[in-house]
């Protein structure tokens, strides 16, 4: 990994210097200074980012971090533009979550020669030069399609016809999710997906999809739907009542992020398991950078603990659910 901390511009910003400067008077310490952090975040797309938003912000203010966020409405140039703008304000260290996974190089390679490091939170990036980030926070997305196949293979009795709502075309987590349940319905040939289409994370575009699907010559055969996240299973779930389908019951429903939308919906009997993906990671994040300004090695990547929740479980954990 490059050594971020050689003598670069970014390490003899006069806002490091001055304080230095005039601590050595007052006899203060360098470790009060404000650490400046830029945040690109995707959107608001789902509950889930919506947590995650608050998740950072909260605790960037708790730690006393200057944040400067910035939400790119789903747009990858939105975000490209921001992650520019923070080299230009000269923060400390640049954090983002990447809405898809390829075309962030250029950038990167600009960030890195300003000498500002970055974290890449929720989502990873696809590039050739891995020292164009420090560290990865997230979730792993593959494990959580294998989770959500298993579950469904296990209630089925390996024998599913499946309809797919797909996350964000070119994300981490519709590339990721999707190959972790391929992977394991290759194990069960009893399983197959006759309906795949993108909902795009959102609640909205999973119900219209869904109508989609309940109005094709596969509809009768449907009985099961797996949801790339708990959004487009709510929005599924809606298109299928008001197509006299009993959603949880006609079609299984498995979907993947854990938000107290799925968990009402699963005690109401409407969804039948939701993989849990922690949104609430603004902690790590800190952490991460908190260690980069103290000079701190950090690992390549961090994971999140999850769980697998179901229907059967929802009443007891609904009150504890923190997003
Ligand atoms: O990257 C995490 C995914 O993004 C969540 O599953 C989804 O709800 C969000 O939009």
């Amino acid at each position: 990994m490059k050594n971020y901390f050689s003598l670069n511009r970014g390490w003899l910003r006069a806002s490091w210097l001055l304080p230095l400067a005039f601590c050595g008077a007052l006899n203060c310490n360098a470790a009060s200074k404000k650490i400046v952090v830029g945040f690109s975040q995707i959107g608001a797309e789902s509950g889930w980012r919506t947590a995650n938003t608050e998740s950072i912000k909260s605790e960037a203010a708790k730690r006393g971090i200057e944040l400067k966020f910035s939400d790119a409405q789903q747009k990858q140039e939105n975000q490209i533009k921001a992650l520019r703008s923070f080299v230009a304000q000269g923060v400390d260290v640049i954090a983002f979550s990447p809405v898809v996974v390829t075309g962030w190089e250029p950038v990167l390679r600009e960030i890195k020669k300003a000498g500002i490091p970055v974290i890449l939170s929720d989502r990873a990036v696809d590039v050739t030069d891995d020292s164009l980030y420090v560290t990865f926070i997230g979730s792993d997305f593959v494990e959580e399609g294998r989770r959500a196949a298993n579950w469904l293979a296990k209630a089925r009795s390996g024998k599913a016809v499946i309809a797919e709502l797909v996350g964000t075309p070119g994300s981490a987590p519709a590339i990721d999710r999707k190959k972790g349940f391929e992977e394991i319905l290759a194990k069960n040939p009893g399983m197959k997906i006759v309906k795949s289409q993108s909902g795009d994370f959102t609640r909205a575009k999973g119900k219209e999809v869904m109508e989609t699907f309940l109005k094709s010559p596969e509809a009768k055969e449907i009985n099961a739907l797996f949801a790339h996240n708990d959004d487009m299973a709510l929005g599924a779930i809606q298109a299928m009542e008001e197509a006299g389908v009993k959603p949880g019951k006609d079609i299984l429903i498995v979907s993947i992020d854990g938000v107290r939308g799925a968990f009402e919906a699963m005690a109401a009997g409407k969804l039948n398991c939701t993989v849990e993906c922690n949104p609430l990671i603004g902690p790590q994040l800190f952490d991460a950078a908190e260690a980069i300004m103290a000079k701190k090695k950090l690992p390549k990547r961090t994971a999140v603990q999850e769980g697998v929740y179901e229907m059967s479980q929802a009443a007891a954990e609904l009150p504890k659910r923190q997003y």
